[in-house]
């Protein structure tokens, strides 16, 4: 047989192969390997080339390559309409409705802290965090509350042990701030304090604060209280009304709480401020110099605020929660509503 009729079987014999890899009776893989293939029979007939005539080389060398385009053109188009089927695009719904999935939410304690946390980074205040788990000395002993002082008594402490316990308050992470560096220094701590009261709608075993500790040459009250001020207007929006009530914190001299005014429109503004319009958000005052010793600074030198701020009080207002426990119980239902 002649290689030009060599090449016109090898053709129909392709094309007899490729109805029946249509209709799905032969497989892709075998007919490309039977053709195209190593020692497939297009291989086969480039090598019968060498025995031809050289006169004839060069249309019968043509026919063979149009031949093997033709094949791989076809098998290629095929792999294409496969892998489109198979990607199910031309069956596929669009109108169908989509799968839905649940996404979390943040806590609303989280969005208040990352809140206040960003308007004191602002004005150069940069976090830091305490332990949860103190001793008793930088709880009590370094801020001013010597054992039996009867400051004790304002927070109901969870012992660990006789030297061990869980922070009643933010102020402890002042004092370690304090020991390893030197000032001037502007932080604020936010985190976890416990006391062991009562739970009821408004008090739990544990709550938020962020300490605030501002230490530099010359630092006076009204420094403090420009910031705090200014810190209510930022939170609460530009017309809010705050006042300082003295008050008394044995780590602080002078000492003060600061309101801002809620106002007195609804019956439960009645009820959250017992009737006055102002509301307490924070204790704070100037940093009593015995605190200073404690750290080894020098009192002649330096001076500063410091305060501390509830943080569930401010929650439980803006979003008008009125059970404090709400918070603590990762109900997905009460949640979600802080997408
Ligand atoms: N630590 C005080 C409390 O928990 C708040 C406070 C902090 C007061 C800093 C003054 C200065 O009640």
């Amino acid at each position: 047989m002649s290689l030009q009729d060599e090449i016109i079987k090898i053709e129909s014999s392709f094309n007899s192969d490729f109805d029946l890899l249509v209709s799905g009776k032969l497989k892709l893989e075998d007919i490309k390997y039977k053709y195209l293939g190593r020692k497939g029979f297009i291989s086969n007939l480039y090598s019968l080339l060498s025995n031809v005539d050289n006169t004839e080389k060069p249309l019968l060398g043509k026919k063979i390559n149009q031949l093997k385009i033709n094949i791989s053109n076809k098998i290629d188009s095929l792999v294409k309409a496969d892998s489109i089927s198979d990607n199910n695009i031309n069956s596929f719904d669009f109108t169908l409705p989509g799968k839905k999935y649940n996404s979390g939410s943040i806590h609303p304690l989280t969005l208040i802290i990352d809140e206040i946390k960003n308007i004191f980074n602002k004005i150069g205040f940069s976090s830091i965090y305490g332990e949860e788990v103190e001793t008793d000395y930088y709880n009590f002993e370094s801020l001013n509350i010597p054992k039996h002082h009867p400051a004790r008594d304002m927070q109901d402490t969870f012992y660990v042990s006789d030297e061990v316990l869980l922070r009643t308050h933010t102020s402890s992470s002042q004092v370690h701030f304090m020991e390893e560096n030197n000032p001037p220094i502007r932080i604020i701590s936010p985190g976890r304090v416990y006391r062991n009261e009562d739970i009821s709608v408004r008090s739990y075993c544990l709550f938020h604060q962020i300490e605030g500790l501002y230490v530099d040459k010359k630092v006076t009250f009204s420094d403090l209280k420009g910031t705090l001020d200014y810190f209510a207007k930022q939170f609460f929006g530009p017309k809010t009304k705050t006042r300082f009530r003295p008050s008394y914190f044995p780590f602080t001299e002078p000492s003060a709480e600061m309101d801002v005014y809620w106002g007195l429109e609804t019956e439960s503004d009645h009820r959250i401020t017992k009737g006055t319009g102002w509301l307490e958000i924070l204790g704070c005052g100037m940093v009593n110099p015995e605190v200073f010793k404690a750290v080894d600074y020098d009192v002649e030198k330096w001076s500063g605020y410091a305060f501390g701020l509830g943080i569930e009080r401010i929650a439980m207002l803006k979003y008008g929660i009125d059970d404090i426990r709400l918070l603590y119980e990762g109900d997905v239902n009460f949640l979600r509503q802080f997408k």
